[in-house]
């Protein structure tokens, strides 16, 4: 050996920290030691103590050839004894016994010479590097020394390494996941706002004029009217919909915690601050914010969300500058703002800010003729996340009802409503006679007649009927709302049954 230890130590150093791939790292300071010692393979392994066994992350052969890496379990003493290796140890047929010879028989070893390096770092193993050189005898105890001197820089780019693998793999899942999220969101969206031609219509107008814009938008309207769908699709129909949507209710944050959770916080803001932490604004930079429940912000961030809102950037709690965020803000409410504000509980500036374009989501009593699409749609929507396979169908009784009812719950409870109905469902049709609140039921008793008079014939009380549900809809036959749907009849099989009933039709306006 003609060369020196500080030049190895150099020499292998600059290979083995050349590159942060292992790989790559790996093949040229094993080009290199070549040169300095008998060496025809060369292996870094680590211990994965969750598999019980060696991972072998690189393999390098003379022969080019490299294989994936490769899992070999141990045997629970072998792993001790491995576990506890602190000195470099050859391994040679002709030494062998007991645990080694058990190792020699585990790395197929067949009669070549392996030098085999514990990888030590801050008291813990995390690999070990092998040296083989084919036939027996190959290695002596000057090159287990010389190896000796280049211990740390093995184990510090072997430790970089993985550390660098784990970010590159939770980097990868994070895409991946909110890629998954982003197109989970968007597809509860494409596909769902049922009534976006007949009663949301006007809604879905200004959604789409306000859409591709920058400003800010308030949305208006009952408690489960719809206004986060209506939210979701203004953000998904925007230039912004590749980036993120952040939601914040703003009711549900205890008063305490809302300016780190809304603006983050810098680590030792606080007590209990341990990290740094972004806050939603930050998150939702290149995207949209949905501030929902908008007056339920205490005062006193009413004054520091108006700062955002004027100025485009936030301040972390215990924060020295100030942060620009592009930021869309969708903001929603079931409360009446304006009332608020001449009560002093919402302020009079901020209502001015939020209020540049905003949108009335109307309640459902308003808009009967979306009941029946809507109840379709959630009990096709529900069967698949309750797992049902075949869909039930629902009673036209039931859609009369339904669409008779005044919904104080909106949207919402008619989903839920509909979710009750699946689950205590027996076969048949959905009826939901055992579920609606029964006040309004009895529009529906059609035809019932007064007794004492004796029965009526079933023609009138057919008329009677379809009189009633043209009261209901207006006089509208076709089209969603109308006399046929609730009838679930086709609209000319209804207007024969008229005519032949005497029952005029065309639109009676009952003001
Ligand atoms: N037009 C619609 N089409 C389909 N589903 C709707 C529609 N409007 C509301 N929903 C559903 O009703 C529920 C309540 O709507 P949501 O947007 O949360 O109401 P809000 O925010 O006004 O309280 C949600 O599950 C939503 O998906
Ligand atoms: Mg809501």
């Amino acid at each position: 050996m003609t060369i020196s230890n500080d030049e190895f130590f150099r020499g292998v150093t600059r290979r083995i920290c050349s590159s942060l791939d292992i790989q790559v790292a790996m093949k040229r300071s094993f080009d290199y030691l070549q040169g300095c010692l008998p060496l025809d393979e060369i292996y870094l392994d680590i211990m994965d103590s969750q598999l019980g066994a060696i991972r072998r992350i690189v393999h390098l052969a003379k022969a080019e050839r490299e294989p994936a890496e490769e899992i070999v379990p141990l045997p629970e003493n072998i792993w001790d004894w491995g576990q506890s290796m602190t000195e470099p140890l050859i391994l040679d047929g002709r030494n062998l016994s007991g645990s080694s010879k058990t190792m020699a028989a585990i790395v197929k070893l067949e009669g070549n010479s392996d030098l085999a390096i514990p990888l030590w770092m801050e008291n813990k193993l995390i690999g070990t590097l092998i040296l083989r050189a084919y036939g027996e005898g190959r290695y002596h105890q000057e090159h287990a020394e010389l190896l000796s001197i280049v211990v740390e820089p093995f184990a510090l780019a072997l430790s970089n390494a993985l550390s660098y693998r784990e970010v590159l793999r939770l980097r990868d899942n994070l895409i991946d996941d909110n890629r998954f999220l982003n197109r989970e969101l968007f597809s509860q969206v494409g596909d769902a706002i049922v009534g976006g031609n007949s009663g949301l219509r006007n809604v879905m107008e200004m959604a789409r004029q306000v859409a591709p814009l920058a400003n800010t938008v308030l949305l208006m309207g009952e408690t489960g009217t719809g206004k986060e769908v209506i939210a979701n699709t203004i953000h998904f129909n925007s230039p912004r919909k590749e980036g993120p949507f952040i939601k914040v209710n703003c009711g549900a944050i205890p008063e305490s915690l809302i300016d780190s959770e809304l603006f983050g916080h810098e680590k030792g803001a606080f007590t209990g601050a341990t990290s740094i932490k972004r806050g939603r604004f930050e998150r939702a930079n290149g995207g949209t914010i949905f501030l929902d429940e908008i007056g339920e912000l205490p005062f006193q961030a009413q004054v520091r969300l108006l700062r955002v809102l004027q100025n485009r950037e936030i301040e972390r709690v215990g924060g020295e500058r100030p942060i620009a965020v592009d930021i869309r803000i969708i903001a929603a409410t079931h409360r009446n703002l304006e009332s608020m504000v001449s009560e002093n509980r919402f302020r009079e500036d901020l209502w001015f800010r939020l209020n540049v374009f905003p949108i009335i989501v109307p309640p459902l009593r308003q808009r009967k003729e979306d009941v029946p699409a809507l109840t379709r749609h959630f009990v096709e929507l529900k069967c698949r996340e309750l797992g049902i396979a075949n869909p039930p169908g629902i009673a036209p009784g039931a859609l009369i009802r339904l669409t008779n009812y005044a919904w104080p719950g909106n949207v919402r409870e008619l989903e839920n409503l509909v979710e009750r109905e699946l689950i205590r469902h027996r076969g048949g049709q959905l009826r939901f006679d055992t579920l609606l609140p029964d006040e309004q039921n009895a529009v529906t008793e059609a035809g019932g007649g007064n007794l004492e008079e004796g029965p009526l014939g079933l023609d009138e009380v057919m008329a009677a009927h379809i009189n009633k549900v043209l009261d209901m809809t207006e006089g509208k036959i076709h089209g969603p709302g109308g006399a046929a749907e609730l009838l679930n009849i086709n609209p000319h099989t209804l207007r024969g049954r008229m005519n032949k009933l005497g029952i005029k039709y065309g639109r009676r306006k009952t003001s």
